[in-house]
């Protein structure tokens, strides 16, 4: 949540940063601001909105200075309006500072400086910080740098910061911890961001600013890092592997079209040079280096939130089907908060996009400390989670901008279904023959997910008429009840149409009594060992007048007979159908919020990385 730039050089800061806020802006989008350095004062421009707004808002304004910082922000303390907008200055307008977290302490440390007669005008815990480090260097006369490390030894919670100070023109101070923050070094120049997307564009040199670290970069070209405890700290310059294209539309309306389109590639991508088929293996450099502390696991606990969760349900399935060893699938902000039973005899698959998330962050934290080995399927390079775990492996599906997650979900399914695999080959649960089956077709999943994709004209007809319902249902069984939850979730995210998913036997013990004929239920149908079960399903909702949309099996006269609308996708093994069952229901969510004018990449209330609880 929050999206941090900053930039400190010799160009001009302010295109630097609104572009660099454009970037971030699916991290935040409810107001914007930046702070300029220039002819020794401080120029603070903020507005409630989206950065368009602020944008428009500076237009007319002075906004040039070759040294900036700047916020896009996800309400937490106080109100999305222009006041409790980033940038937050000290009481004597000689600092400006942006932040991305929650000071938990926020409350006894502005009474104090109250008392010290500092007077606030937002309801932010920014501002609280921001004056509590302008007391510190006031009162001790220390540089920016040295004031922000005192400050921060006096705060609970997380933060990822950037600081300017009017009185030390030339440097540029950050820090973090729990929120992520990248310096990227350019010549005589440099970046200060959440992550590195507004950065990518000037330089791939980059530094992941570990927890309770802080940084100075100055004008002349320095840049020291400290621990929080005032230790000289050796930076690691990481080669960004990205290009710009990644971060830009391509000529598609919306980044999540992009991204769905995207899939037969990313899907592809996740398992190069990690399978072959002919052969017969498959390898993951981390699952591989841990093998016997696996082979001892009494049991997996999967950890994640959102749609990350959805594919950790199909985590489940996969391992235990194919490798036989039980799991338990965790929502990560109950874990964390439930005293579970976890043993150094446990494996915890922490599944994150961002690799940001707060709850399963604290969840792994948590696994790691009662000694189990931990593992990331996640999708940042170098992000907070990537970095904890004891191995892991990412998914490569490229930034994903769209806030309602698809190609990181395909992704994470399709790492799922190559550990439930090397595990099975391992462990001997299933026959060289099946599990050569499975790896050959995993290989023909990317040309079945375009062949999905040609089905997009018929999905965009049937999205008009769900468009105008209030309420809808999905169902499936077995691998494709994840998926039905996913598509539920991908339609309330993006179209803010009610939605349930439910194991379709369930939906006898309570959703029924819904279902009428405004009641579009849409049925992933195309499981071969509960196909009649299914069937049956279809026939109970017909028979109460509801408004079938099925997913089937390429070739299936059955179920197009009783169903309003099919969708085919290509037959699979039963394991893999949730990689293809669940494009249709993208397709579908995106179609619809389109026509019922909803900013797709950008919904509302929502936020791409949730680093707060
Ligand atoms: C937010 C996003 C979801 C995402 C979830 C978990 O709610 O809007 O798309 O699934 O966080 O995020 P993660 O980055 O941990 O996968």
């Amino acid at each position: 949540m929050c999206g941090i730039v900053a930039y400190i050089g010799k160009k001009e800061a302010y295109p630097i940063l609104i572009k660099g806020l454009q970037r971030l802006e699916y991290r935040g989008y409810d107001s914007s601001g930046v702070a300029l350095l220039s002819n020794g004062s401080i120029n603070v421009l903020k507005k409630k909105g989206k950065v368009s707004e602020l944008s428009n808002f500076a237009a007319d304004r002075p906004h040039d200075g070759t040294l900036g910082i700047a916020h896009t922000r996800w309400a937490t303390h106080g109100a999305p309006d222009d006041i409790n907008a980033h940038p937050h200055q000290s009481g004597d307008k000689t600092l400006a500072l942006v932040h991305n977290g929650i000071i938990e302490n926020y409350a006894p440390l502005k009474a104090a400086l109250e008392q010290d007669g500092h007077v606030f005008i937002s309801e932010t815990d920014t501002e609280v910080l921001t004056h509590l480090i302008e007391e510190i260097k006031r009162r001790e006369n220390l540089p920016i740098e040295e004031a922000v490390r005192l400050a921060l030894t006096r705060v609970v919670g997380a933060y990822a910061i950037v600081v300017v100070d009017r009185d030390e023109p030339d440097k540029l101070v950050a820090a973090r911890k729990g929120s992520p923050l990248v310096v990227g070094i350019g010549d005589d120049e440099y970046f200060m961001a959440s992550d590195a997307t507004p950065i990518i564009e000037h330089t791939k040199r980059v530094i992941y600013l570990n927890d309770e670290e802080i940084v100075m970069a100055t004008r002349d070209g320095r840049l020291e890092i400290k621990s929080i405890e005032n230790e000289v700290q050796t930076p690691f310059i990481h080669e960004l592997d990205m290009q710009i294209e990644m971060m830009e539309k391509s000529g598609f309306d919306y980044f999540m079209l992009k991204e769905i389109y995207e899939q037969p590639k990313t899907i592809g991508d996740s398992m190069r040079g990690r399978l072959n088929a002919e052969e017969g293996w498959v390898k993951l450099g981390g699952l591989d280096e841990f093998t016997s502390r696996i082979a001892k696991a009494q049991r997996f606990i999967i950890a994640a939130c959102g749609t990350s969760w959805h594919s950790g349900l199909i985590g489940e399935y996969l391992i235990e089907d194919l490798a036989r060893i039980p799991v338990e699938v965790e929502y990560a902000s109950e874990l964390r908060y439930r005293n579970p039973i976890i043993t150094d005899e446990d494996v915890v698959i922490a599944i994150s996009q961002s690799g940001e998330t707060a709850d399963t962050l604290a969840a792994l934290e948590l696994a790691k400390e009662k000694g189990a080995m931990i593992y990331g399927i996640v999708n940042v390079v170098g992000s907070s989670i990537a970095r904890i775990t004891d191995a892991g492996s990412y998914i490569h599906a490229g930034p994903e901008i769209g806030v309602a997650s698809t190609k990181a979900f395909t992704g994470q399914v399709t790492l799922l279904t190559m550990i439930a695999l090397s595990l099975a080959q391992k462990r001997g649960t299933i026959s060289d023959e099946y599990f050569r089956k499975l790896l050959k077709e995993l290989g023909n999943i990317p040309a079945k997910v375009s062949k999905v994709l040609e089905s997009n004209a018929l999905i965009q007809y049937i999205a008009g008429e769900i468009k105008d319902r209030t309420n809808a249902l999905y169902l499936g069984r077995g691998y494709n009840f994840p998926v039905a939850l996913e598509g539920a979730l991908k339609l309330k995210e993006i179209s803010y149409i009610h939605a349930e998913g439910y194991p379709a036997a369930e939906m006898k013990h309570g959703p029924i009594a819904l279902i009428d004929e405004e009641m579009p239920v849409i049925v992933i149908a195309t499981n071969k060992s509960a196909y009649d079960k299914i069937v049956s399903n279809i026939q109970e909702v017909k028979a109460r007048k509801g408004f079938v949309i099925a997913i089937v099996t390429e070739g299936d006269t059955v179920i197009s007979k009783i169903a309003d609308h099919t969708i085919e996708i290509p037959d699979t093994e039963e394991p893999l159908t949730p990689l293809l069952s669940v494009i249709p229901l993208q397709l579908l969510s995106y179609h619809i919020a389109v026509m019922r004018g909803c900013n797709v990449d950008q919904p509302r209330n929502l936020a791409k990385s949730v680093t707060v609880e």
